[in-house]
């Protein structure tokens, strides 16, 4: 983390979990443990469902909510989408999009791209997810894979917009597994995917943007994870579902930092 130059970001994806009312539950003990005085952003991305469940609940505070998936078309004939407005309507702050397990129900990086636009220009801020699968880091492409997700998922993004999205650097092969990157392997990749974008838009914002890590972070190693340099929070799935994880792994994000 590097607090001076950007944002620590510490997002929740529930994925396909929680019912409205079990969301309902899981905000009210929720309220009742968060971290007081001075932290990161806190994301909790939810089934579409339980949006307004969720919006309701956190309305007070400072929790962003945000959807999983997003349509790229602003409103027509997409029986079962949902698009970036509606979402801003419903009161959500954030999107996940490019997510790896969508990706594997066919999502490619034009969509990927379509979505991040739709959602910048909706006022939604995109968590955009990049990741190799085990079969790519051992044949070693890892590094040159991520930048193509990165090029091509940000492709017409402005300078203006671009500090606008959060990455999220999720190794496929850590989501869910509970096979966590080490601090160093989850370090390399994002100091990385820092540099392509020093390389696409500036130094500066380079420096101001903030990349998350997930796949199977949790309250146990997350403080390691978030001492890196290039760590900017996490983007948590198994681990946000259960409030005092989720508190434990806000408070390693509020570490002291260099
Ligand atoms: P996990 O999921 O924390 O359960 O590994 C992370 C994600 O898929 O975003």
């Amino acid at each position: 983390m590097n607090r001076k130059y950007r944002k620590t970001v510490i997002a929740g994806n529930w994925k396909m979990n929680k019912t409205p009312s079990e969301t309902k539950e899981f905000m009210a003990q929720f309220k009742t443990i968060m971290p007081k005085g001075r932290w990161c952003d806190v994301a909790l991305c939810v089934p579409a469902v339980c949006i307004p469940a969720a919006v309701r609940a956190m309305r007070e505070t400072r929790v962003g909510i945000g959807a999983e998936n997003v349509n790229a078309n602003p409103s027509g004939a997409y029986t079962g989408e949902v698009a970036a407005n509606m979402l801003v309507d419903a009161g959500c702050k954030y999107v996940i999009i490019g997510h790896s397990e969508r990706r594997a129900m066919g999502e490619t990086d034009a969509d990927v791209n379509a979505k991040v636009l739709a959602a910048l220009e909706a006022g939604l801020i995109p968590i955009m997810c990049c990741g190799e699968s085990l079969e790519q880091r051992e044949s070693g492409i890892t590094e040159e894979w991520v930048a193509m997700q990165i090029k091509l998922g940000l492709a017409g993004v402005s300078e203006e917009k671009i500090r606008k999205v959060v990455i999220a650097y999720e190794p496929i092969w850590a989501i869910g597994t509970g096979r966590t990157a080490t601090p160093e392997q989850a370090q390399e990749v994002c100091e990385n995917i820092r540099a392509v974008i020093r390389k696409l838009y500036s130094s500066k914002n380079a420096r101001a943007i903030s990349i998350l890590y997930g796949g199977s972070m949790n309250e146990k190693n997350a403080y390691e994870l978030l001492a890196q340099p290039d760590i900017d929070g996490g983007l948590i799935g198994g681990a946000s579902l259960v409030p005092e994880k989720f508190v434990q792994i806000i408070e390693a994000a509020n570490q002291p930092t260099v």
